[in-house]
């Protein structure tokens, strides 16, 4: 079976043998099965966040368990229980029309509910673990269910347990959010958000202004996946340490960067642009011209190739700033 409409870079590439999961039973059957024992699983969620160098020799499974049931309605917060296979934006766009805070900087990142705790997805000064109250999954081992919560996540920057200790041991099957219904906590601390906001004629912020204005920011500088395959930033921005950062500054004044506890964030986009790859075309795959962390295929290109193209642009960042850029995609 092809996987070409099941990841959003739309590499040709196929699965030996597919099958979809609806329900945490579905789950819990095929974990019965005694396939994860067999042969290689590969869980997919909405494939947004993947590259597949090639054909993959096991199975897939999808993962499609939808639904969305508010579990509390507290005086100025609601919990809401989000099966894994929800799509993200849609439920965004859900909690924006019933007024609920929390969730409207992540608008539009392309995914699945149950994919976003992986790792940890964040946009504009918000990260999906400032509203995680639980994450239910299901443990391959035993086909038992566990819930985590948020602490037991471990969430840092693109990172939890589900990409570390509890890598391919757990099938993410529900996500428990808390949110607000009202004394919203709005976050405009990126300047280009509350700019946008003010642009589109919101002039104080609410859930829908804050999300339109993230909506208008991401339309115009990242491809729609729809239109130009791609997995969004394909590497982490790095941290590096103080006295690290001061000499490279020395050297290019005009380094932009971010704090991060007590190291320094560098965005990998302005080191990868540095390098000059920045709209680079290489037949049918490249660097975007408009974000240099986004790797784009054109069509019919080979996530190999894609591959090939991401370690020479580490490479180069490496010779040029003595800086390690690593994947934020996960290669397959
Ligand atoms: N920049 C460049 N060249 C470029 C693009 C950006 O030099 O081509 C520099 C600019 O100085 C800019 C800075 O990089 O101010 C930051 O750029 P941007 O705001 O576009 O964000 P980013 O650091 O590249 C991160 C996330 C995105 C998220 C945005 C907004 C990571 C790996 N990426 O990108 O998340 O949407 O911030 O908060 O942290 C994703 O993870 O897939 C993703 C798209």
């Amino acid at each position: 079976i092809s996987l070409a409409s099941f990841n959003t870079f739309g590499l040709e590439a196929t699965a030996k043998e597919f099958t979809t999961i609806h329900s945490v039973e579905e789950a819990q059957a095929l974990i019965a099965s005694g396939v994860f024992q067999k042969q290689r699983v590969l869980l997919l969620g909405g494939g947004s966040n993947i590259l597949l160098t090639k054909n993959f020799d096991g199975l897939v499974a999808r993962i499609a368990i939808t639904g969305k049931k508010v579990i509390h309605k507290h005086d100025a917060h609601v919990v809401l229980k989000v099966g894994a296979g929800e799509n993200w934006h849609e439920l965004v766009m859900y909690c924006v029309e019933n007024n609920w805070g929390g969730v409207e900087n992540l608008s539009l990142i392309p995914g699945t509910m149950g994919a976003a705790p992986m790792q940890n997805i964040g946009a504009y000064g918000v990260e999906i673990k400032d509203v995680i109250e639980e994450v239910e999954a299901v443990e391959i081992s035993t086909g038992n269910i566990k819930t985590f919560s948020n602490a037991e996540c471990r969430f840092g920057y693109r990172e939890s347990i589900f990409k570390q200790e509890a890598k391919d041991k757990f099938i993410i099957t529900g996500v428990t959010l808390r949110l607000t219904t009202k004394d919203h906590h709005f976050n405009c601390s990126y300047g280009a958000v509350h700019d946008t906001m003010i642009a589109l004629g919101h002039d104080v912020p609410s859930v829908r202004a804050v999300s339109d204005s993230v909506i208008h920011i991401r339309r115009s500088k990242l491809p729609d996946p729809a239109v130009i395959g791609n997995a969004g930033s394909f590497f982490k921005n790095p941290t590096v340490h103080a006295d690290t950062f001061e000499a490279l500054k020395k050297t290019y004044p005009t380094i932009p960067s971010y704090p991060a506890g007590d190291m320094i964030k560098v965005p990998a986009a302005w080191l990868i642009e540095q390098c000059g790859w920045k709209g680079k075309r290489f037949n049918n795959i490249g660097v975007h011209q408009l974000q240099a962390l986004v790797l784009v295929n054109y069509g019919g290109g080979e996530g190999e190739k894609i591959w090939e193209l991401a370690m020479n642009i580490q490479a180069s960042v490496r010779d040029k700033f003595n800086i390690t850029l690593h994947p934020e995609v996960n290669v397959i």
